[in-house]
């Protein structure tokens, strides 16, 4: 399935896809600092599909989808800015420009000869009087800003030190520091910037100045909490900071999810997760020579492999990481037979589930030894996909419907890749067609609906849903994605009553492994409608009671935290979706929101007289 969580988010961003974590994390630092509205935020960059399709979510770059939604984001910002460009115009030309530009050339030049530029030194200065030092000051400084514009930067760093020595002014410091970023001595900027910055700390330009220093010696962090500041200190005005924090979140978190890759044990995500995956195939038949467990010889290939699947049919974290380990144990008894293509099937799906790397192997042979599973195209597709090779998952899908052209399962996997590239007229085309060759999956009823309310068709959506309720009336997930509709209209009232109906069937007709979506979208809709924190909080903390390992849950918990104001709480929750995290990618996205967190926190706690312009915003907003 390819619909998202709805995001507790602004009515105007689409639903049902995933955001680019920097356009989110910037619309979220900017409405926090900014604005005051609780309700204007984007839980969107870690809400995912539980499905199939989440799992192409995370393709990073290479999906349009989340690209379109960048150039969207980048839209709405730009207009944003641009309505404060000229409320700041006027401020602007005070407050000093990060790069070098106008303002540190030489604006009023008094000088007009080195005649009169005064000579000072550490001796001198001593003897000069309060007022000829000031004067001087002024005229080394004008001096200075003359030499620096024709780029004698040798000239101006002497100017600028003695109008230090008459004059501590930051700046002069700064000035200094511009001069040493011509001539890319980064220590030497970051030395001047620190003392410009400890004279006056919220010097915008030095403190952007010594975050390009830090950037250019790699010191990340460093450069993000200044970036960071700068932000805070000018109420995000400035493009070029906000960008450097979107690229610089980036990069920390790149690095510390290499770090956390490397030394990462691979393990299953959450079985809310594994099931929707799972689901979006068809049940399929054993084969005659594994369906009667009693004729197999235990611990044989075949018995491990009949094993295997019927742990697999628990819908369970206990009876997935069983089926992980039976597969394996199927291939290394061997002896398989007609089903060897399966299992082989079967142990790169639980390789790809826990993010490794080698499962396409197994993909590869399974095509290799039976060329008509056709589900093993399909999911070695999704592999493609997800390392962003498109055309290679494009190729797949040919494969598999020549060997097979009345496979459902292709064609409303086919539709999920168009659906993930915003193809939604092809995708409504091949959902449409798997609903032909097969009407009883219901998944392909409900994507067909999603599909057409992104293309605008809210009335086919709407009937397609209650045509799903009259001919699906047992399955909970028609409720839950319909609830996710309504509730994207904001029909909020109608959208809980889904959601409930949806939990209370999960409650009754799932034996086992029950989905805990409907529950966190009832706890967004509870959210976005009313803003009752205790309430989606109790219920995300049910969800995971659930399921412990649910990133979903874990990162809805996290944003609403933060939409309290509890940023340390808010922190680890972010952590630990990252722990959580199946792929770099998808860790790289949890650690962004972690790291700008941390960074505010610290912004906080170094720069006390700041706190006060960030602290209560969001609780301040939620009480209102
Ligand atoms: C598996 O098959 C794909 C084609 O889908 C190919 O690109 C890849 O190199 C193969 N991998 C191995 C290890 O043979």
């Amino acid at each position: 399935m390819a619909s998202t969580i709805p995001a507790a988010q602004a009515a105007s961003q689409p639903s049902f896809v995933k955001l680019e974590p920097s356009s989110s994390v910037w619309d979220r630092i900017t409405t926090w600092a900014s604005e005051h509205k609780a309700a204007v935020y984007t839980i969107a960059g870690v809400t995912l599909v539980a499905t199939g399709a989440g799992i192409y979510y995370y393709t990073s770059e290479s999906a349009p989808t989340p690209q379109d939604l960048e150039a969207a984001a980048e839209k709405k910002r730009a207009r944003k800015e641009n309505k404060k460009a000229k409320k700041n115009a006027q401020r602007e030309q005070k407050s000093p420009s990060p790069e070098t530009k106008s303002q540190d050339k030489p604006q009023a030049a008094s000088v007009q000869s080195e005649d009169d530029v005064p000579d000072v030194t550490e001796s001198t200065v001593a003897s000069l009087s309060d007022e000829t030092k000031k004067d001087y000051a002024a005229k080394l400084k004008a001096a200075g800003n003359k030499a620096y514009g024709s780029k004698d930067y040798n000239r101006a760093i002497e100017l600028y030190g003695q109008a230090l020595l008459c004059k501590a002014d930051p700046v002069f410091y700064s000035n200094r520091a511009a001069c040493w970023n011509a001539m890319s001595n980064w220590e030497r900027v970051i030395e001047d910037t620190t003392a410009a910055v400890n004279l006056d700390p919220e010097y915008v330009k030095a403190l952007n100045r010594r975050a390009h220093a830090y950037e250019q010696t790699n010191k990340y962090s460093e450069a993000l909490l200044d970036y960071t500041a700068s932000c805070i200190i000018d109420a995000f005005r400035n493009t070029q900071a906000a960008e450097a924090v979107e690229r610089l979140l980036k990069k920390v978190a790149e690095q510390k999810a290499k770090a956390i890759m490397e030394k990462k044990q691979r393990r299953l995500p959450s079985a809310t997760f594994i099931t929707n995956y799972l689901q979006s195939f068809r049940d399929r038949q054993l084969s005659d020579t594994i369906s009667e467990g009693a004729d197999l010889a235990e611990n044989s290939g075949k018995w491990w492999l009949r094993k295997g699947l019927l742990a697999m049919d628990k819908k369970m974290g206990e009876g997935y990481n069983e089926a992980a380990e039976a597969f394996e144990k199927a291939i290394e008894a061997g002896d398989l037979g007609e089903n060897e293509a399966l299992a082989y099937n079967m142990r790169g799906t639980f390789k790809y589930l826990r993010g490794e790397a080698d499962a396409i192997d197994d993909l590869n042979k399974s095509i290799e030894l039976d060329a008509t599973l056709t589900q093993s195209y399909v999911k070695r597709a999704s592999m493609h996909l997800e390392a962003g090779r498109r055309d290679e998952a494009a190729k797949d899908f040919e494969d598999a419907i020549a060997q097979n052209d009345k496979d459902p399962d292709v064609f409303y996997h086919r539709a999920q890749l168009n659906f993930i590239l915003g193809d939604f007229p092809e995708a409504a085309k091949d959902y449409q067609k798997s609903i032909d060759l097969d009407p009883g999956f219901i998944f392909s009823h409900i994507q067909l609906g999603v599909t057409q309310y992104k293309m605008g068709s809210v009335a086919s959506s709407m009937a397609t849903f209650r045509r799903c309720m009259k001919n699906f009336e047992k399955v909970p997930d028609v409720y839950n994605y319909y609830g996710e509709l309504l509730l994207d209209q904001q029909k909020f009232q109608e959208a809980i009553e889904k959601f409930e109906t949806a939990v209370q069937m999960e409650q009754k007709e799932r034996v086992t492994g029950m989905n805990v979506l409907p529950l966190i979208n009832k706890a967004l809709a509870l959210f976005q409608w009313k803003q009752d924190f205790s309430a989606a909080q109790e219920l995300c903390e049910k969800a995971l009671i659930i399921d412990p390992e649910c990133d979903i849950a874990v990162a809805t918990m996290a944003q609403l935290l933060l939409q309290q104001g509890k940023v340390p709480e808010a922190l680890e929750y972010f952590e630990k979706a990252a722990e959580l995290s199946r792929t770099e990618a998808e860790i790289v996205n949890a650690l962004s929101y972690a790291e700008a967190t941390r960074t505010q926190l610290e912004v906080q706690e170094k720069y006390p007289q700041l706190a006060s312009k960030l602290q209560g915003m969001p609780a301040s907003a939620a009480m209102r």
